[in-house]
């Protein structure tokens, strides 16, 4: 049984978010679990960027795992749920003066995108007398995996940036970081041999000083195997299976080295939210043009991807009265959105026979869906609480026109 709760809520408003905290948390927990089970001193950092829905970082919090953000935005949304700012994670590749000084006055960590951050965080360090701890995020220079973040292992430019954070006394160098975005097994067994080697390469006073090693993000999380297989192929890689790649590897490197403990950070958004959120929406209209029946939807591919583009398609089913209904594989039909664009098509070849007032639910959505959806033609929809079936529980209200407006001057 779906939740009733949510299900009337979709008829009433048209489209809603739903969202499992209790799913988020228990990701978030059993990903921790599987790392740290081999390397005990691995922490969880979970990416702002891909849902910053307040509930879910609240958990972060509750759970004293760290918060990973690359905005100044994200460090006061850090700052509104009162997460602890000594478990600040400050990737990006732009930072301003107050988001730089606010973490080093608050002894959370940045990690160096670039010789300009070098400079900034000198420059505060200086005038505010001041100790920062920083890290910095490399760059391999992977020809399957090209990537324009981080200092490029292979260049002047970083051995010029190690020697100018050693020899600063308000420098607390004390961290590497790095993140690409393959998520397959075979991408994570060379980013980690790469960032193994960079490690084994410096010298051993640099290895000792070394708080933190950050792997990133870039993990699969649990979802159906039709959407795994539209994502890569062979086995759907568990948590487990992260970590026996990851984790072991780099217990074993700091078993060659003494007083070599940092912590392992792993970053991820994807592999804990996606499925912890589905959207709903109601159908609006059915008609027939050339032979096909258009079933319009109150939602949109904005919802689901922030844009227009559609990578892949995302398990959808269609529900009326609390039922999950049957396809008809000869149905010529599409799913589309209340957008005026051509192409905000939900489903190009859907099989439900659909009326009125049905509903479609598309799962996994958690990821890189709340946060990029535009205010284009239509404002952001609720976000209900999946878990609650007693009361409906609002995460989210209902963005208004004056939310929408009200940073228009006039
Ligand atoms: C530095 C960093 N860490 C973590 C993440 C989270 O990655 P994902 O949500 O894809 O797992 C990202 C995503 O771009 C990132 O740039």
């Amino acid at each position: 049984m779906r939740n009733q709760l949510v299900l009337d809520r979709c008829i009433e408003k048209g489209c809603v978010y739903s969202l499992s905290p209790k799913t988020f948390e228990k990701n978030l927990r059993e990903l921790n679990h599987s790392f740290s089970q081999i390397y005990k001193n691995t922490l969880v950092a979970y990416s702002y960027k891909t849902n910053y829905a307040t509930s879910l970082l609240d958990i972060v919090e509750k759970l004293s795992m760290g918060h990973e953000i690359v905005s100044e935005m994200e460090l006061n949304i850090s700052k509104k749920i009162k997460a602890s700012q000594n478990m600040i994670y400050f990737n990006g590749p732009i930072k301003t003066h107050a988001s730089i000084k606010s973490v080093i006055l608050n002894k959370g960590f940045i990690n160096i995108d670039s010789m300009e951050d070098v400079k900034l965080i000198e420059q505060i360090c200086s005038e505010n007398n001041l100790i920062a701890n920083v890290g910095i995020r490399l760059n391999f220079s992977l020809d399957d995996m090209p990537s324009r973040f981080g200092i490029d292992t292979n260049s002047d430019t970083l051995s010029i940036i190690i020697s100018k954070l050693i020899s600063n006394e308000k420098i607390n160098f004390c961290g590497l970081h790095c993140h690409y975005a393959g998520r397959s097994l075979s991408d994570w067994k060379t980013i980690t041999n790469k960032m193994i080697k960079f490690i084994q390469s410096l010298d051993k006073q640099i290895i000792s000083g070394l708080e933190y090693v950050s792997l990133g993000g870039g993990f699969y999380g649990p979802m159906p195997n039709s959407l795994f297989t539209q994502l890569s192929s062979g086995k759907m890689p568990s948590y487990k299976d992260y970590a026996s790649l990851i984790a072991t590897q780099f217990k074993e490197l700091t078993k060659k080295y003494e007083n070599f403990n940092p912590k392992l950070i792993i970053e991820p958004g994807t592999a804990v939210v996606a499925n912890s959120m589905k959207f709903y929406a109601a159908v609006r209209s059915v008609k027939k043009v050339n032979n096909k029946y258009i079933y319009t939807v109150d939602g949109s591919l904005f919802n689901l991807f922030g844009s227009i583009n559609k990578p892949v398609d995302l398990p959808l089913s269609a529900i009326r009265n609390n039922t999950e209904l049957k396809k008809n594989k000869d149905l010529n039909s599409i799913i589309s959105g209340y957008t005026c664009i051509e192409n905000d098509i939900i489903s190009s070849n859907n099989k439900y026979e659909l009326q009125v007032n049905d509903i479609i639910e598309v799962d996994c959505v958690g990821s890189y869906s709340i946060v990029m959806k535009p205010p284009f033609i239509r404002q952001m929809p609720e976000i209900v609480s999946e878990d609650n079936h007693e009361d409906l529980t609002f995460i989210k209200m209902e963005e208004t026109v004056e939310d929408v407006l009200s940073s228009f001057a006039k």
